[in-house]
């Protein structure tokens, strides 16, 4: 006899998972030391305010299982520079993932291994399919909270620590408007 079982539930709107145990992770501007360009202002707002918090799925991380996150990107800048999430490699440098925009507006930023950038526009509906061997950092480029539902494996694993020079392009807020900087590493 077959029985119907209550899935997951994400809250489309607002990005609210629910249905299971979730896992959470914030991070505030004092986790993000050298992230920003400007030192000076992130040290004078630093304290413990909130830049994102992840909510995830608890899933049993077995080998070929997928993991279910939504990243919550508050609004916000270091001087004219947008928040962002710190941004990473998978630690298995293959594994993709999918973003898809729920709320808000945003940029995905993604970085490939020879420093080449793209940047795509998060909006709700927006479906950003990562490739393999490519870093990828959220930004919010608006005045609510960014919110993007977040797949990949299990296995991917996070390296924040490859990206020695960070990433090549920075988002700023240019008097209203959003301005892309190439970013000079010499
Ligand atoms: O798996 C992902 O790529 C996301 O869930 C990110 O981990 C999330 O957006 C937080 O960013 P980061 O891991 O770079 O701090
Ligand atoms: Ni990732």
């Amino acid at each position: 006899d077959s029985t119907i079982i209550q899935p997951l539930h994400l809250a489309w709107c607002s990005g609210a998972l629910s249905g299971a145990p979730l896992l959470t992770k914030s991070t505030t501007l004092q986790d993000l030391p050298g992230v920003f360009a400007d030192h000076t202002c992130w040290q004078s707002l630093a304290g413990s305010k909130p830049v994102y918090h992840v909510e995830m799925f608890a899933t049993p991380d077995r080998p070929g299982e997928l993991y279910t996150g939504v990243t919550h990107l508050m609004p916000g800048k270091v001087g004219e520079e947008f928040f962002m999430t710190r941004g990473h490699f998978h630690a298995r440098r293959e594994q993709g993932e999918v973003y898809i925009g729920l709320r808000g507006e945003g940029l995905l930023l993604l970085q490939d291994e020879q420093n080449s950038t793209r940047l795509e526009r998060v909006y709700p509906g927006s479906v950003h399919t990562i490739p393999g061997f490519t870093a990828h950092r959220l930004i919010n480029t608006g005045n609510e909270i960014l919110s993007a539902l977040a797949v990949w494996p299990c296995s991917a694993g996070h390296d924040y620590s490859a990206l020695k020079n960070g990433f090549a392009l920075r988002v700023v807020d240019d008097a209203g408007s959003v301005r892309v900087m190439e970013v000079n590493h010499d």
